[in-house]
């Protein structure tokens, strides 16, 4: 009989299991240490079609999903019955996606009797920052930008956080991936114009995405995006030719410098000595480098999560499962999957 009252040990096994998107992911810890992480994905399958087919998505997780957790547990040598919880994301993303994953972790976590954890996506991608340094502690201020999202935040504790700044309309890579479109840049959109913004030179004027409103400042995304294509369209309509290089790197710039700015800032204001960043668009080597100059210069300690642990994966996941199994946070067996979750 499957319970949900379970003893808490000092460093449990943990089975992550991702699949909100596109990754059919598997990874295992135990206690803060990494054992493995496996990631299959169908973005190759999905370029095709230029951007995410949820069906498509469903179906190849379907046949990925019990591959990734074998791998997962043979290469961190751990067998079914070290496992002392399934931490899986139930929301946000992809109905059909999420309910691969999360119909795969209620049915492991009952057969073996183990607690059931199931992780908010987005609070995975900022505990990403505890698999790149185990003593890593709040409170820190962490840049959170990818596809779905993009805030600033302060972790409090290990399971609170505020929201400082988040955007009001489009997220970070989501425009990334609506510019990439604009320049004919194939799925996925964002390591492509970070590509082609190598060789180009920030002289497209664009508007800030930072903006003021009553309570404070906000990101916007969609006005930045729409000034690319106008600028575009413009250009073209009038006969003129453009460097594609230059928009990708001024858009690249627009989109990443106020970010950064107010992450620092929030730091520096708040007295909080530790900066983090998470999600797809922290994989981005603008964003880093202009990160890491930005906390150097503050002197603040910058705890970036590797790159392959920024997008999807289920290290993170099992991370973020860590922090509610110590707070004793299981769910129950009828949990059901969330399309959408709030930020906060
Ligand atoms: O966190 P993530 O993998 O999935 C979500 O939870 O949304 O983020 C995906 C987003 C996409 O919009 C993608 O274009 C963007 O992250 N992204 C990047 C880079 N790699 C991924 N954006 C800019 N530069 C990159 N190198
Ligand atoms: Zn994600």
């Amino acid at each position: 009989m499957y319970t949900d009252k379970f003893t808490i040990k000092q460093n449990p096994v943990i089975l992550g299991i991702e699949s909100s998107c596109d990754e059919t992911a598997a990874a295992v810890i135990r206690g803060r240490k990494l054992l493995s992480s496996v990631i299959f994905s169908s973005a190759s399958e999905q370029a095709k079609y230029g951007g995410v087919v949820p069906e498509i998505a469903s179906r190849a997780h379907t046949e990925a999903v019990d591959e990734a957790v074998s791998e997962a547990l043979e290469k961190a040598g751990v067998k079914k019955s070290d496992i002392d919880a399934v931490a899986v994301t139930y929301g946000a993303g992809l109905l059909g996606a999420l309910l691969v994953g999360l119909s795969f972790a209620k049915a492991f976590a009952y057969a073996l009797n183990v607690p059931l954890i199931a992780v908010n996506h987005i609070r995975g991608h900022l505990a990403a920052a505890y698999l790149s340094d185990e003593g890593l502690e709040p409170p820190y201020i962490t840049l959170l930008a990818s596809g779905g999202h993009t805030a600033v935040l302060y972790t409090k504790s290990y399971t609170e956080f505020e929201v400082l700044a988040s955007t009001y309309d489009d997220a970070a890579g989501e425009a990334f991936d609506k510019v990439a479109r604009i320049l004919s840049l194939p799925y996925p959109g964002g390591p492509n114009v970070q590509r082609l913004a190598e060789n180009g030179k920030n002289t497209v004027p664009l508007p800030t995405c930072l903006v003021k409103n009553s309570g404070g400042q906000r990101f916007s995304y969609s006005g930045l995006k729409t000034a690319v294509l106008n600028y575009c369209h413009n250009k073209t309509q009038k006969g003129e030719s453009f460097n594609r290089e230059d928009v990708a790197c001024s858009f690249q710039r627009a989109a990443i410098d106020p970010l950064v700015k107010k992450t620092v800032e929030s730091a520096v204001k708040l007295g909080v000595p530790t900066v983090t960043a998470g999600g797809g668009v922290a994989a981005n080597a603008y964003l880093r480098e202009s990160l890491s100059a930005a906390c150097a210069a503050a002197g603040k300690k910058l705890v970036l999560p590797e790159i392959k642990f920024c997008t999807d994966n289920a290290a993170m996941i099992a991370a973020e499962g860590l922090l509610q199994y110590k707070a004793g946070n299981f769910a129950k067996l009828d949990i059901n999957a969330a399309a959408q979750i709030p930020l906060k």
